[in-house]
């Protein structure tokens, strides 16, 4: 099986920049890697290389098939050099909508008209993002999930303007990159994020109101459903931050129903936001 999309550029080499990177050149696809900061970049393809380098560790590959993958994955700071000979650009920067548009704007100056654009939103509307551009036949939602090299899941969104030519495109990369494709109109949160969001926010309540112990709610739904994670361990994985904002945002375009726990705005606003700030609803 071959991929029309030879070489793309990610833009953001954070957690899922890094991690989307790491499975396109798995799959043998030339990767041009940008931030905005040097210092960003090197933490992005360092995590791949400390990656790389624990496969090696584990006798589950080895040096030249590292070697390999790691030719495949090219660092940029600027825009106009990372967009040359590119077939897709991949955003995955800060959920924010002005810095997103900003962004796709200064894109549409340097990339070809053929370039498929496409954002790794996880819950802003294809089509209010599209209007930075003049491509919105070929602009595209395209949501993986953390870790993106373990998650096999991708939401393909369709935008009000976007082609079946390239719906069809990115359905055919998904399944090229070995991930399963699901279709969803535009709305808030898609699939996944509108009903994690309802999920993950009626667990703070419960806890909140004091119905159950953090711990005994995590057990119940590893067990009772079989999740790999409990509510905390997951927001906790996410980032209460990132879970906020997506709660946010559906709640602004949704209504109050879907108003934020008061305890998750607390522990964002006392900076307690998970696994990356060494604390949440756990201690790391
Ligand atoms: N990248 C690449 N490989 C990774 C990895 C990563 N970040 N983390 C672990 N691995 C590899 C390990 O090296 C290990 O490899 P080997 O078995 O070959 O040695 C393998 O994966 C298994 O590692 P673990 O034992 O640590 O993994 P696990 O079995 O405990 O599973 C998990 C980890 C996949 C994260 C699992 O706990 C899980 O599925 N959790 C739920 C995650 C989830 O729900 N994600 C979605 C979040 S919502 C979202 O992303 C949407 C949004 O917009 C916010």
């Amino acid at each position: 099986m071959n991929s029309e999309f030879k070489k793309i550029a990610v833009i953001g080499s954070g957690t899922m920049g890094s991690g989307i990177a790491l499975v396109l050149a798995r799959a043998g696809i030339d990767v041009n890697i940008v931030d905005v900061e040097q210092k960003f970049l090197d933490l992005g393809v360092q995590s791949i290389e400390n990656f790389l380098n624990s496969r090696i560790r584990k006798g589950k590959m080895n040096d030249q098939e590292v070697n390999i993958l790691k030719k495949k994955i090219h660092p940029f700071l600027k825009l106009e050099d990372a967009t040359r000979d590119i077939q897709l650009v991949i955003e995955a920067i800060t959920e924010d909508e002005k810095s997103k548009k900003q962004l796709f704007e200064e894109l549409e100056i340097h990339c070809d008209d053929q370039v498929i654009f496409a954002t790794n939103t996880s819950a802003i509307k294809i089509s209010e993002l599209a209007t930075a551009t003049k491509r919105p036949d070929k602009f595209v939602g395209m949501h993986f999930f953390n870790p993106p090299a373990l998650m096999n899941l991708v939401e393909v969104i369709r935008g009000d303007k976007t082609s079946d030519i390239t719906i069809e495109s990115i359905i055919s990369l998904c399944k090229f990159l070995e991930k399963t494709p699901v279709l969803s109109k535009e709305a808030p949160g898609f699939i996944v994020n509108r009903l994690l969001w309802v999920f993950l926010n009626e667990s703070y309540k419960l806890l909140e109101n004091g119905i159950a112990e953090r711990d005994h709610i995590d057990k119940a739904i590893k067990l009772g459903l079989n999740h790999p994670m409990g509510p905390f361990e997951l927001s906790d994985y996410i980032g209460l931050d990132v879970v906020l904002e997506i709660g946010e945002y559906i709640k602004n375009q949704l209504g109050e129903q879907y108003e934020p726990a008061s305890l998750l705005r607390k522990m964002v606003n006392d900076g307690k936001l998970g696994k990356k700030s060494g604390s949440g609803f756990y201690n790391y």
